[in-house]
């Protein structure tokens, strides 16, 4: 077993709204069903800025270290024998409740959700591993389970976009890609080999996702845009079409008009991983967790760009803001200085 220090660097948040502070704290201990990993690289996710200003859906007791999600080595765990069965193993980890996130060299997780990639794996390819995949996972059971024949991705240049395009197009799902600037279909094109993309402020755009999404049968879309935005794409999706919102990228209310949803059967619903991991069981989740974690290099890969040390958190989030669709930024306390993280398109699908 690794030696554990008493003390680790991490960032904390002290005020909902005010800036993190980056400071010594006490390693923590992990409970009955946790595990302690050490962490290697974190990514800056649109959630954690979210919950700094104190607008995520679960605000925490503060003090509280940051960060929801990152990759590491399990280093200790409770006495639960599932939590202790990791130890040793690489895993992406979601912090969903605790107090210890990923924005730091030592985090506590839940043992159930952590998922175990294989050794040969570098770290970075599983920073990402849990939030995005999951949900684009669960997001693409729905379309099976509902039989839907081709899907509507807003906005598909994020790293969840590229993963919902992914897995669609390993399971010969056609994907009607939107994204609201032209440089992002070009990356789309050159980098994930996409067919059907669309730019909201083309002067054709609705004319055009009507005429698409009639052609190919699009009748489920997942939006994490929202406002009035999500309304123009079900309005000019078929007939009985569902709008799944989950993210509020825009902040501002989805909308649907009174037409599509009482003469036109259209629905508009909500799709949040937390609410969909209730429905399945623990069996069910492991099973999905082994499918998972091999899938980091292809299907599931994330992009990043650039790794930042973890005391540069604000010059991480301003690049961050400015270059959302390029790539996601890594944190760590293993560099000094900030990284450029080289990107192998080809190593996808
Ligand atoms: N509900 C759930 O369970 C769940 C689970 C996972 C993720 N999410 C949500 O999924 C979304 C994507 O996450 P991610 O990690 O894939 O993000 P990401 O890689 O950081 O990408 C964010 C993308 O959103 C675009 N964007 C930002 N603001 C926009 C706006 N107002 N209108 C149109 N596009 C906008 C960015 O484009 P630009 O480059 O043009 O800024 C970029 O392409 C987030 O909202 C996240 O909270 C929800």
């Amino acid at each position: 077993m690794q030696t554990i220090p008493p003390t680790m660097k991490a960032l904390v948040l002290e005020k909902y709204g005010a800036p993190p502070i980056y400071v010594d704290v006490p390693v923590p201990r992990p409970g009955h069903s946790e595990i302690l990993v050490k962490v290697i690289v974190s990514p800056i996710n649109p959630a954690d800025l979210s919950f700094m200003k104190g607008y995520y859906s679960s605000q925490k007791k503060i003090p509280v270290t940051l960060g929801s999600e990152g990759a590491g080595i399990v280093v200790d765990a409770g006495a639960d024998p599932y939590a202790m069965s990791l130890i040793g193993k690489k895993v992406s980890i979601l912090v969903e409740k605790g107090q210890h996130g990923c924005f730091a060299e030592y985090a506590v997780a839940e043992a159930i959700q952590a998922i175990p990639f294989p050794d040969n794996y570098s770290f970075e390819e599983g920073a990402s591993g849990l939030v995005n995949p999951l949900s684009v996972v669960l997001m693409f059971k729905k379309v099976q389970e509902r039989e839907d024949r081709a899907v509507v991705n807003n906005p598909a240049a994020s790293a969840l976009g590229r993963m919902l395009y992914r897995i669609c197009k390993h399971n010969n799902i056609p994907v009607i890609n939107i994204v609201r600037r032209k440089e992002q279909a070009n990356l789309l094109r050159a980098e994930e080999g996409c067919e059907h993309i669309l730019i909201t402020d083309e002067p054709n755009f609705e004319e055009d996702l009507r005429n698409l999404s009639e052609k190919l049968d699009a009748t489920i879309s997942f939006d994490a845009v929202g406002g009035p935005l999500a309304g123009v794409i079900l309005k000019n999706m078929p007939d009985g079409s569902t709008a799944y919102i989950y993210g509020n990228l825009s902040m501002k209310n989805s909308e649907a008009s009174q037409f599509d949803l009482i003469f036109k059967k259209k629905k508009i619903k909500g799709f949040w991983l937390s609410t969909q991991l209730k429905r399945i069981d623990r069996k069910q989740l492991l099973e999905l967790y082994a499918q998972i974690g091999p899938m980091y290099r292809d299907v599931l890969a994330t992009k990043y760009i650039k790794k930042y040390p973890l005391f540069q958190i604000g010059d991480a989030v301003r690049f961050y803001l400015k270059h959302m669709s390029e790539g996601k930024i890594l944190l760590s306390t293993h560099v000094n200085k900030v990284e450029e993280i080289p990107y192998a398109p080809q190593a996808r699908l």
